[in-house]
């Protein structure tokens, strides 16, 4: 059966919007990493979610919010937020990056979340007025056309979401827009071993439990490099699947001013002289 782009993103989207439902009634969210919705197994709960987080990060956040963690990292504990940074977290969720991240850049920075899901939106902005963070702004949208301007953003992070969108090469290209030049992108996200052809990934779990689209290590670096980042890295963490990783992806954006074609022009040295 040929699956549409559209259709698979509706079906993740419907898969995301039951787990919120999930979690707004008390019971653990399920995603990533779960044969069905809300079925997770006992490798499932040490490979994703509120398990990857230390007790100390736990502690700083709602019930729901943890309740809610649908990840495969930690991108606030790889990401080195400072005060006063702009951070965008793709496909937020129950917005547990984005309120850690509200806390590490302070009143004088900002956190945005973006997500494609009603039911995660409206989940995230609860557990954010739970955990009293002020600083922080949910919008709603698709992360392959981010809505905010170009150059708006110092951090880019997501959480095992990038392995579920249906047009990765256009998420990159997004990523490198919004960031400020010299920015950085520190991302959690489901990666393949490269000789695993793409039906041996989708042999090994479903598209919207986060592994059949993944990336390979080598596909997510060249994809990078094409968008415009230096200082690539993609470094596996732990084991999901046969030869499939969590992995913590990282690169900056060059902070080479733009030419658009001009020469740059050097002043001629002087004397000190007028
Ligand atoms: C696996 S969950 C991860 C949530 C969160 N990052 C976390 O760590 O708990 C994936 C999230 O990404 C969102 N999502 C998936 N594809 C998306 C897309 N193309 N655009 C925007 N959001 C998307 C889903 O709605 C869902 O909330």
């Amino acid at each position: 059966m040929v699956t549409s782009a559209d259709e698979l993103r509706e079906e993740v989207r419907r898969r995301y919007a039951e787990s919120a439902r999930a979690v707004t009634a008390g019971s653990p969210g399920c995603g990533c990493g779960s044969g069905s919705c809300c079925a997770d197994g006992e490798a499932d709960a040490a490979s994703f979610g509120e398990a990857l987080y230390d007790a100390e990060q736990r502690g700083e956040l709602p019930e729901a919010a943890t309740l809610a963690s649908l990840g495969c990292g930690n991108p606030t504990a790889v990401a080195e937020l400072r005060e006063g940074e702009t951070v965008l977290d793709l496909g937020s969720g129950g917005g547990i990056d984005v309120i850690l991240s509200a806390k590490r850049v302070g009143p004088s920075g900002r956190a945005y979340g973006l997500d494609m899901t009603d039911e995660m939106l409206a989940l995230a902005q609860q557990n954010a007025t739970e955990a009293g963070v002020t600083n922080v702004h949910f919008l709603k949208g698709v992360i392959e056309q981010i809505p905010l301007p170009a150059k708006s953003v110092d951090v880019v992070i997501s959480n095992c979401v990038i392995n579920l969108s249906v047009d990765k090469a256009a998420v990159l290209a997004e990523i490198a827009r919004v960031l400020k030049p010299g920015g950085r992108i520190g991302i959690s996200d489901v990666v393949a071993e490269d000789q695993l052809s793409p039906e041996e990934r989708a042999e090994r779990g479903s598209y919207v439990g986060c592994i059949a689209g993944a990336l390979s290590k080598g596909e997510y670096e060249a994809g990078l490099e094409a968008a415009g980042f230096v200082h690539i890295s993609v470094e596996f963490t732990h084991q999901v699947a046969d030869g499939i990783y969590s992995a913590i992806v990282r690169a900056a954006k060059t902070n080479e001013p733009e030419r658009k074609g001009l020469p740059v022009i050097q002043p001629a040295a002087t004397d000190g002289c007028c």
